[in-house]
C-alpha cells in the first residue's frame, strides 16, 4: 500500500505490527519486566543505523571466532519475540533493540547493563529506511516515492518513533553518566573498523587479541556478510524480501547524496537544527 504500516500508535510511538501473538501493550509491559542477568549485553540503535552489522561482530567478539552466525534463532531484536523466547535464551544474551529508553527493561539500569550505542546520519537512515519499507513482502510493502517518504521521516510519522527524539533520550543516559554505554557511529565504523571493534572490547571487557578483531572485520565487511547472512531464516530474501531487496542493501557512507534534492537536503538541515538544538551530537555525512 501507499500508506506505512500498518501501525500501531502506542505511547507516542508508531509501532510496526510485530511478528508475535501477545498484544503490543502487554508486550512491552512484559519486556519492562524482563528478567536482566549479570552477562547480558544490550545494543541500542534507530533503525537503520546498522544494527545487524555491530550485532553481528559482537558476537565474534564474544564468541571468540569469526565464523558467522547459522542459526538466526539465537537472539536479535528484543521486541520482535515473545519474552519467553528471550527467558529462553542460553546466556551469554545479546540482546538488540530500536526500543526508546522508556520502554527498556527496568532491569538494564538497575542492574549495570552494559549497552553498545549505534548511531548513524539521520540522511542515510531515511534512504535505507525508505528501501527497506519498499523493499518487504508484507504488505507488498510501502508503494509511494521516496519523496514522500522523507516527508513523512521529517514529520516524524515512521516507525519506531521520532529519530531525533530516540537520539536525544539515548544521549540522556549517556549524560546522566549512571549507565556503562558504548556509542559508536556507524560512519566510524565504516572508516576505522578494527579501531572501533577493538574499543568495544575493550569496554566489554574482552580479552581480544588483534587478529581477532582484524579476522572478524573481514568477515563482517559488507561484501563477506551480504550473501552469508542473508541465507539466515529470519532475514531469507524470499520470505521476508522481494526479489532483489534485502537489509544488505548497500552498506556506504552518504548514498544520500544520490537520493535527496537540493531543496529537501535544506529542509532536513532545517530539521536537524531545529530539533537538535539542545544536542552535542556529532553526525558523518560523508567519508
Ligand atoms: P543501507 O541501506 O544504507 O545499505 P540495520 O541493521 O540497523 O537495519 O541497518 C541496515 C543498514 O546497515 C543498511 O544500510 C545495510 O546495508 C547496512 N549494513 C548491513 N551490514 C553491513 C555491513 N556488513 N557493513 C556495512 N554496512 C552494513
Amino acid at each position: 500500500g501507499c500508506e506505512l504500516g500498518p501501525y500501531i500508535e502506542y505511547d507516542g510511538i508508531l509501532f510496526p505490527i510485530l511478528p508475535i501473538k501477545t498484544p503490543l501493550e502487554q508486550h512491552l509491559n512484559n519486556i519492562a519486566n524482563l528478567e536482566i542477568r549479570p552477562d547480558d549485553i544490550l545494543i541500542s540503535a534507530y533503525p537503520k543505523s546498522g544494527t545487524h552489522w555491530v550485532w553481528e561482530m559482537v558476537r565474534m567478539l564474544i564468541s571468540g571466532s569469526p565464523e558467522h552466525i547459522k542459526d538466526s534463532k539465537v537472539g536479535r531484536m528484543l521486541e520482535f519475540k515473545e519474552t519467553k523466547t528471550i527467558d529462553d535464551l542460553p546466556s551469554p544474551r545479546l540482546l538488540n533493540t530500536h526500543l526508546n529508553v522508556r520502554h527498556l527493561p527496568k532491569q538494564i539500569f538497575t542492574k549495570g547493563t552494559k549497552i553498545v550505542h549505534v548511531y548513524r546520519n539521520p540522511k542515510d537512515i531515511a534512504v535505507s529506511f525508505y528501501c527497506h519499507a519498499t523493499g518487504i513482502k508484507r504488505n507488498n510493502g510501502y508503494s509511494g516515492t521516496f519523496h514522500d517518504f522523507l516527508d513523512m521521516f521529517l514529520r516524524e510519522k515512521v516507525a519506531f518513533g521520532n529519530w531525533g527524539d530516540y537520539i536525544k533520550e539515548w544521549e540522556e543516559v549517556f549524560d546522566k553518566g549512571e549507565t556503562p554505554i558504548k556509542a559508536v557511529a556507524y560512519e566510524d565504523m565504516k572508516k576505522n573498523p578494527v579501531k572501533h571493534l577493538k574499543e568495544i572490547a575493550t569496554f566489554l571487557e574482552l580479552d581480544v587479541t588483534d587478529e581477532l578483531c582484524a579476522a572478524i572485520v573481514d568477515a563482517c565487511s559488507f561484501s563477506k556478510m551480504k550473501p552469508i547472512a542473508e541465507t539466515l531464516k529470519e532475514k531469507a530474501v524470499d520470505i521476508t524480501w522481494k526479489e532483489g531487496s534485502s537489509i544488505f542493501r548497500k552498506g556506504q557512507v552518504g548514498d544520500w547524496k544520490n537520493w535527496i534534492t537540493v531543496a529537501e537536503n535544506e529542509r532536513f538541515d532545517e530539521f536537524i537544527e531545529t530539533k537538535m538544538k539542545e544536542s552535542d551530537m556529532k553526525f558523518i555525512y560523508t567519508l
